[in-house]
């Protein structure tokens, strides 16, 4: 199987040119002017922007959470991802305290065997790690499971202790993997929490007042610090506000090896939205929450300077009926998360490359290359390379659409709302393919679930290394860096 792609704007992370692509089996084969190859299929990309498949390194189909599971299987979910131009997402399997992690991960390949549209990957979160069961962390990367999630956030579930924390990035760090980390003080917000509810607040809204931003920023200096300490990199995920940014900025200026991303929702979104009429603000009890709206350009200038690396979704959809709604009566009980994945190319596009934000390489960088290096996908994913998977968009920077739970072109997650309603977006994805099969064509969904395959990532590929200690600016981590 072969498909030529023809006088498209080829666009990188770091390149920006007009070529012909040949793409024969699973893989780019020849990048040239005026290709002349015969080809089973020849698309004509005049017009259009060529662009790696989005890599989403944060998804949650089929989780388990607060008595119900997310509304999206890995077949609904990566149909949706492959409509709006992302070819690889990275799950998260869960180790429930007590039980294995290679348990937990046959358990996320179950889910996910024969559903996948596109292709998908595993991080594990844990939520006890004693000592002895640490070499379980080298089997999972020798099965290609190379990064774990932790939380500091929902004591007596999820919530790992500082030690344990500890005790997971050192051997991390020894192994070449990555800890992500949910960095909020659980402890303090479920204080906040018995608070609010026992002066009778029981509204959406309440989710956001009682987790803030300070806690946020507490959580990140601690897992920085704790990270500093291990000497091992570390990856925050899902950053909301400025005073978290500002513990980033500070830590990587000494030196220490900190990733940091955000979502959409915390770009575009803010706290007004919990107002919704009616119970209509449990479609944004998200974890973060929405900040106040000043963050959004913090965020923006985050992305822009270098100190944010990726713009993941953190895709945890929960329909109203029947789960937003199991917490009516008591915002704690309204299960944390919201959809996304299906529009994070074309917003990001629009609000952020439109608006003058990034530019286009920088927009190919965090919602593809830069995940794809640091979770250890890259060349394979994204870039457009010889011998690269043939992971492609075509994207119409001109196409216009309204993003609306009502809209057949914009609406295929398995959920009753869009977090999005209304908003307007230029530039949307027209074609896909996945490893050189056609999965969206022209807006058309001609894959097969069961395609998608699961792929073995390699090690931690981040821009800064043990190694580099060196640099490290401060005499105290100079002194850690040395022993
Ligand atoms: O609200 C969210 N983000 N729920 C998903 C779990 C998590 O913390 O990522
Ligand atoms: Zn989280
Ligand atoms: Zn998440």
């Amino acid at each position: 199987m072969s498909i030529l792609i023809k006088n498209g704007r080829v666009v990188t992370a770091s390149d920006d040119y007009h070529a012909d692509i040949f793409v024969s089996d699973e893989t780019v084969d020849v990048i040239g002017r005026d290709l002349v190859i015969e080809a089973d299929t020849v698309i004509d990309a005049s017009g259009k922007l060529v662009i790696p498949g989005g890599v989403d390194p944060h998804t949650h189909m089929e989780m388990p959470f607060g008595g119900t599971h997310t509304s999206d299987t890995f077949e609904t979910g990566t149909k949706a991802a492959a409509f709006g131009g992302t070819t690889c997402i990275i799950d998260f399997a869960i180790q429930f305290k007590g039980e294995s992690t290679v348990e937990a991960l046959d358990k996320w390949h179950a889910k996910a065997a024969g559903q996948a549209s596109v292709d998908y990957s595993f991080h594990m979160i844990i939520t006890d790690m004693p000592e002895h069961r640490t070499p379980e962390m080298r089997r999972l990367s020798d099965e290609g499971v190379t990064s774990y999630k932790l939380f500091m956030a929902y004591p007596g579930v999820l919530l790992s202790d500082d030690g344990t924390i500890f005790r997971a990035m050192r051997k991390a760090g020894e192994d070449g993997t990555l800890v992500c980390m949910h960095a909020e003080n659980g402890v303090v917000i479920d204080e906040l929490v018995k608070i609010a509810l026992s002066e009778g607040h029981v509204e959406p809204k309440y989710h956001a007042l009682t987790r803030p931003t300070r806690l946020e920023a507490e959580g990140v200096h601690r897992a920085l610090s704790i990270a500093e300490v291990a000497r091992a990199p570390v990856y925050i995920v899902h950053l909301s506000s400025y005073d978290a940014l500002q513990e980033i900025r500070l830590a990587q200026a000494r030196g220490v090896m900190a990733h940091a991303e955000t979502c959409p929702q915390y770009l575009l979104l803010d706290v007004s939205a919990y107002d919704e009429a009616g119970f209509d603000g449990s479609k944004f009890v998200l974890t973060p929450p929405l900040r106040e709206k000043w963050n959004q350009e913090e965020l923006w200038r985050g992305l822009r300077g270098g100190s944010l690396h990726v713009i993941s979704t953190d895709h945890c959809p929960f329909c109203v009926k029947e789960q937003k709604e199991l917490g009516r009566d008591d915002f704690s009980k309204i299960p944390n998360g919201g959809p996304g994945v299906e529009n994070r190319m074309s917003l990001i596009y629009h609000y952020g490359v439109g608006k003058g934000y990034i530019d286009l390489n920088r927009f190919v960088e965090l919602t593809s290359t830069s995940p794809a290096k640091i979770f250890g996908l890259f060349p394979k994913k994204g870039t457009i390379a010889v011998g690269s998977d043939a992971d492609l968009v075509i994207f119409d920077p001109e196409h216009e659409e309204n993003i609306s739970y009502y809209n057949p072109r914009t609406h295929h997650m398995n959920i009753d709302y869009t977090a999005y309603e209304g908003f307007a977006v230029k530039g949307f994805t027209e074609t896909v393919l996945s490893r050189g099969k056609l999965v969206i064509d022209k807006g058309q969904y001609v894959g097969r679930p069961g395609y998608g395959r699961f792929v073995k990532r390699g090690p931690y590929g981040g821009i800064y290394k043990p190694e580099a200690a060196g640099n490290i600016t401060t005499p105290a981590a100079r002194r850690l860096a040395a022993e």
